[in-house]
């Protein structure tokens, strides 16, 4: 038995002493995600945080996440491996600057990026995640809407509703390291492969795209398609999933600088002394987590 056979195996014993889930995201290491009992994109995480019946939830994923899943889950422990774990785009708007936001847009809805702060979420009338951006702005019973903090997501969305969408300008630095000349190229070099594309990349890599999808989308669309050859522009992470769930086919990155390091940041050992230590809970306080619950809430109904 190696050393991390024994993490392994000692993360499996705490686990069940503590009554723990392990879950994680599409982008964590491939280590990380074949001992969560859950991995998936960021809207089957909180359906999952929502629904678990442990005691205590480890959230392998970055600080909103965890966040989420505190909101849905106020009496269960969420413990971030790694609480430098953030968000750079969720980073990018905070409750104050979408307050005067709002206010020079008076009456306009306010749709928010999953990847938000408790407090802009609280700030909200909907959450939305990559996999429903398009389906909640379509829903909205106004023609034009807020749209924070993603302009990628949210300009994909306007492109794919009615609706008029009131752009901010974040963005996810690492989705910005996939450009257009990449996809090409690689398109070059594999002329039959399909190109699958998350919504946070740019508009020109977008155009370039079979397929958009959240990372869940993106492993749907790959298992389902009677293609071979695929080059996926998204964090390198879900190559892990990809490859392990469909041996007979090919994947390319799109972009092999595409690695998030805030995702990166969670390892085994990690993992191991967040069920030793229970240290690094994530917890919002109530009346920001009934307000942003509103939001998440609102969106879980639609969805
Ligand atoms: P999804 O897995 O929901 O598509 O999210 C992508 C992402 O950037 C999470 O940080
Ligand atoms: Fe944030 Fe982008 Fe990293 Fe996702 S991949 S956590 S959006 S920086």
């Amino acid at each position: 038995m190696n050393c991390s056979d024994n993490l392994v195996n000692e993360i499996r014993r705490l686990k069940r002493e503590r009554n723990a889930v392990i879950l994680a995201h599409n982008y964590q290491i491939g280590e990380v995600q074949d001992i969560a009992d859950f991995v998936g994109d960021s809207l089957r995480l909180s359906q999952q945080a929502a629904s678990t019946d442990a005691d205590v939830i480890i959230f392998c994923g970055v600080h909103f996440m965890a966040e989420t899943a505190a909101i849905l889950s106020p009496k269960k422990t969420v413990l971030l491996p790694d609480i430098y774990a953030g968000c750079p785009m969720a980073d990018m708007v905070t409750a104050e600057k979408l307050r005067e936001f709002k206010a020079e847009h008076p009456g306009t809805p306010v749709v928010c990026y999953v990847n938000s702060s408790a407090d802009v979420k609280a700030e909200s009338d909907y959450c939305c995640t990559s996999a429903n951006a398009v389906k909640i702005v379509e829903s909205i019973g106004a023609d034009k809407v807020i749209f924070v903090p993603d302009q990628h997501l949210g300009h994909y969305a306007s492109t794919k509703t009615s609706k008029s969408v009131v752009l901010w300008n974040g963005f996810c630095p690492t989705h910005r390291r996939i450009t257009a000349k990449s996809v090409k190229e690689q398109k070059a070099a594999y002329p039959e492969a399909r190109v699958v594309v998350h919504p946070e990349c740019t508009t020109e890599v977008i155009a370039l795209a079979d397929a958009v999808a959240s990372t869940e989308g993106i492993l749907r669309y790959a298992h389902e398609s009677n293609d071979g050859e695929f080059i996926i522009g998204t964090e390198l992470g879900i190559l892990h999933r990809l490859q392990k769930e469909n041996p007979g086919k090919r994947f390319y990155a799109a972009a092999e600088r595409a690695i998030c390091p805030n995702m990166k940041r969670t390892t085994l050992e990690k993992v191991l002394w967040s069920l030793q230590d229970m240290e690094n809970a994530i917890t919002v306080p109530e009346d920001i987590a009934a307000r942003a619950k509103r939001a998440i809430d609102r969106m879980l109904e639609i969805v």
